[in-house]
């Protein structure tokens, strides 16, 4: 193997341009080919679910008579059909392509119609005569607890002694409160294209961000090898984590049918069933314990988190895992103890989405800031301040360091540029003489760990080619979900040859290039395969180097890179004219590279050890106005300050942050799933669901990158940016909060909000804070 150059390390700061989206002009000109975009060949074959009625029942007997017959339909296919394994779960195998003689949530499929066109299935899947003996339905987390039915057992991760601390606490309180889940409203919705091929192999267009997970169940479900099955992602259309684990069931039904009908198959599925049979985030109940001195400085925390996890086990347990590292946020809990209930319920089972639990755990001791800022009467930013690890107050609830605790300079940065003393003067001068409409302003801040927990998944692989024209091709395993994943890895590989962004391709994911990849998931993206391309230029260019060393008779260091060309000694060629030669010289221009994070580990037995990598932070300021007539709000203006490292590519990370950003805020203000007491989804469409749009941006959203790095040899310095921006939206529930509460100023108790603050929510909110007002 060629040695490689000491110098040129992966760990050097680059300065990155803002290169657009290697798509941004198909995205625009309606160009970028999603998987329903793809030429359908004529003999395609579309899908459809029935899907089923009730929550939890014995199917008794199944009339699909008047399916078969329906117009354009060439077959129905059940449980008993599937040739091997009817599995399409991530880990626990206990999610079923079409359910087998039970139904444990309402929606979930049954049988799968495959027809001439998507409107002849869809229509036919109506026609099933399914007779269910009910059994009876765990719907809500209050009935789920009753029974005591859970995923998996309570976890507990704790540090001291929170009972002996909190009974010596100069001061305590107590609180309890709910927030919602949401759905991933992707653009696209789950889809997949399924194409027979010689031999038994199938070949799969699945919108996934996990495609060696659907490859892997695809081929258990059909009993074929992995090395059979051919997943391939040019790019989604959105995902957020609703097709980590979420895509496989789309890609089983389409594989079934390529396997048994030979001809291609696709289910592209409608967005009211997307919604209804494929999962979402986790709500949370939270109750807590908080015992603090004078000055608000936390000395104990019981902590109470509880989620309804849904029908399976998907990836609950990693994610609950997540809230409880989370619970923390940037704040020292010296004796502390975190309960975590995983109920499982008869609701479509729950699954990852954007921060992975993470948003959970943080707005609980947010909120916790929020409660006891009101009780003392003080500024909450203050209390945060105050409660931020520091010095001698650096480990976690799991003891990991928090090593690069930047979190501390970023606020105090944060407050003096956002003028938000100022502005907090003004707003309560302003709520001092307004009567009906009353403002909020808050600061919080975020530090989120960055690894995916489960170890082994802290892996990835690339595969480059350098044609002899000069021109490069870049693979990898990360997948393209918007977030711009493959501009990053492509800048990388540019910048090891020195050549133009322009010289290089970006190709679709695919398992027949790069094997054995992890969920691109965890914001790891580009972290994990920006390393892995640029192990595999590295080599390649080392190859080079080699060679233009012996070619020219100068020495290893004397053969340069740059912009205006590649020097070797007095030689001075183009990148092109290298590959050529290098060609000629039959040196191999291609090669694989592989990355594997170093220094975590974990114990999850004992929830203690290094989790993670490294963190990233950030911080905003969110100020607000409430209309306390109709409940109603408006996000007035935003400033947000965020650690991305030494960026790869700022614009592509300030859209990241922006969009973080603004799915939070919907998370925690509009976004409300309503499920009746049958355990159905009423909230099933943009009708009746409500993502934010343009018009609940704030007026004014400043984003700020700060001038920082990664104290880890990441990627160039980088820091990853995908999910943490999220959780900045918190601000946005605590400045409502301070809203709320402004409506009787005297009161030092905390109004009772729960999320989403719904209209509805917040007026509820203000009655109770005013009928507490009149009561005391
Ligand atoms: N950005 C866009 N535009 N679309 C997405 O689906 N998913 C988010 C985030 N940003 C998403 C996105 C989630 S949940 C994750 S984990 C990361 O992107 C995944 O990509 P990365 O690891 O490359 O950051
Ligand atoms: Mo993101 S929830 O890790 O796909």
């Amino acid at each position: 193997m060629a040695e490689r150059d000491p110098a040129f390390t992966a760990a050097q700061v680059v300065e990155k341009p803002s290169h657009p989206h290697e798509s941004a002009h198909l995205h625009v000109t309606g160009s970028a080919r999603y998987a329903d975009d793809l030429a359908e060949p004529g003999d395609m074959l579309h899908l459809a679910f029935g899907m089923a009625s009730e929550a939890h029942a014995a199917i008794t007997a199944m009339d699909l008579a008047a399916v078969r017959a329906a117009p354009g339909v060439v077959a129905v296919y059940t449980a008993a059909d599937i040739p091997c394994a009817n599995d399409v779960s991530p880990v626990a195998h206990d999610d079923r392509l079409l359910a087998d003689g039970e139904v444990i949530s309402h929606g979930q499929p049954v049988f799968l119609v495959a027809a001439t066109s998507r409107d002849a299935a869809r229509r036919a899947a109506r026609l099933g005569e399914i007779t269910y003996e009910p059994r009876s339905a765990l719907v809500t987390a209050a009935q789920a607890r009753a029974a005591q039915s859970l995923i998996e057992p309570t976890q507990r991760m704790a540090r001291g002694d929170a009972d002996k601390a909190l009974a010596g606490a100069p001061q305590r309180l107590a609180g309890s409160f709910e927030m919602g889940g949401q759905d991933h409203f992707y653009l696209e919705g789950q889809v997949c294209v399924a194409t027979p091929g010689e031999d038994g192999q199938v070949h799969l267009v699945s919108s996934t961000q996990h495609p060696s997970e659907v490859q892997h169940l695809v081929a258990h479900m059909l009993g074929l090898t992995s090395a059979d099955v051919t997943v391939e992602v040019r790019r989604m259309g959105g995902a957020f984590g609703g097709k980590e684990t979420q895509a496989a069931l789309i890609a089983a039904a389409s594989a079934l049918v390529a396997a048994k009908t030979g001809r291609p198959a696709k289910l592209r599925l409608d967005r009211d069933d997307d919604m209804v049979a494929t999962g979402k985030r986790h709500p949370f109940e939270v109750s807590y314990e908080v015992g603090f001195d004078d000055a608000g400085r936390l000395l104990a925390l019981k902590l109470g988190l509880s989620s309804p996890c849904g029908a399976t086990v998907d990836l609950s347990p990693a994610i609950n895992d997540r809230a409880m590292f989370h619970a923390d946020n940037c704040y020292y809990l010296a004796d502390v103890e975190i309960l975590s209930e995983r109920l499982k319920t008869n609701t479509v089972s729950a699954t990852a989405f954007r921060g992975f639990g993470g948003p959970q755990g943080m707005l609980a001791i947010e909120r916790i800031m929020d409660h006891v800022a009101q009780h003392l009467g003080c500024e909450p930013l203050d209390l945060r301040i105050a409660n931020l690890y520091a010095p001698g107050r650096d480990t976690t609830p799991y003891e990991m360091k928090v090593a690069d605790n930047i979190a501390p300079d970023m606020i105090a940065h944060l407050r003096t540029s956002s003028r938000y003393d100022e502005r907090a003067a003004k707003i309560a001068a302003f709520n001092a003489d307004s009567a009906v409409i009353k403002k909020g302003i808050a600061l919080t801040p975020v530090k989120f760990g960055i690894s995916f927990t489960t170890t082994h998944l802290n892996q990835a692989g690339a595969l480059i080619h350098v044609y002899a024209d000069g021109s490069i091709q870049v693979n990898h395993g990360g997948t393209e979900m918007g977030q711009g994943v493959y501009i990053k890895v492509a800048q990388v590989v540019a910048d090891v040859f020195a050549v133009p962004i322009e010289s290089v391709r970006c190709t679709a994911t695919r398992t027949d290039k790069v094997p054995n990849t992890s969920a691109t998931a965890a914001s790891s993206g580009a972290d994990l395969n920006g390393m892995a391309a640029f192990d595999a230029a590295s080599r390649i260019r080392a190859r080079l180097v080699g060679f233009l060393a012996r070619t020219y008779g100068c020495r290893k260091a004397e053969v340069r890179f740059t912009p205006e060309g590649v020097q070797a000694g007095a030689a001075s060629l183009t990148f092109g004219e290298v590959a050529r030669r290098a060609h000629i010289g039959r040196v191999s221009l291609s090669s694989t590279g592989f990355y594997a994070t170093p220094d975590i580990a974990y114990d999850r037995e004992a929830h203690k050890g290094r989790p993670f990598y490294y963190f990233a932070y950030g911080a905003a300021v969110s100020e607000v106005a409430v209309d306390t007539l109709t409940g109603e709000h408006k996000v007035l203006a935003v400033d947000i300050l965020h650690d991305v490292g030494a960026s790869l590519n700022p614009m592509i990370d300030k859209g990241q942050i922006e969009g973080g950003f603004i799915q939070g805020q919907g998370w925690l203000t509009t976004e409300e799933l309503v499920w009746d007491d049958k355990g159905r989804l009423l909230t099933h469409s943009p009708a009746t669901y409500k993502i934010p749009t343009a018009s609940d941006r704030p007026a004014r959203f400043s984003i700020a990158l700060w001038d920082g790095q990664n104290v880890e040899p990441t990627i160039n310095r980088s820091k990853a940016v995908g999910e943490p921006p999220f959780m900045l939206a918190i601000s946005v529930f605590s400045a409502l909060t301070r809203a709320v509460a402004a409506v009787a100023p005297e009161r030092r108790e905390l109004p009772p909000l729960d999320a989403p603050a719904t209209p509805e929510r917040v007026l509820k909110a203000i009655n109770a804070h005013r009928e507490g007002a009149l009561v005391a």
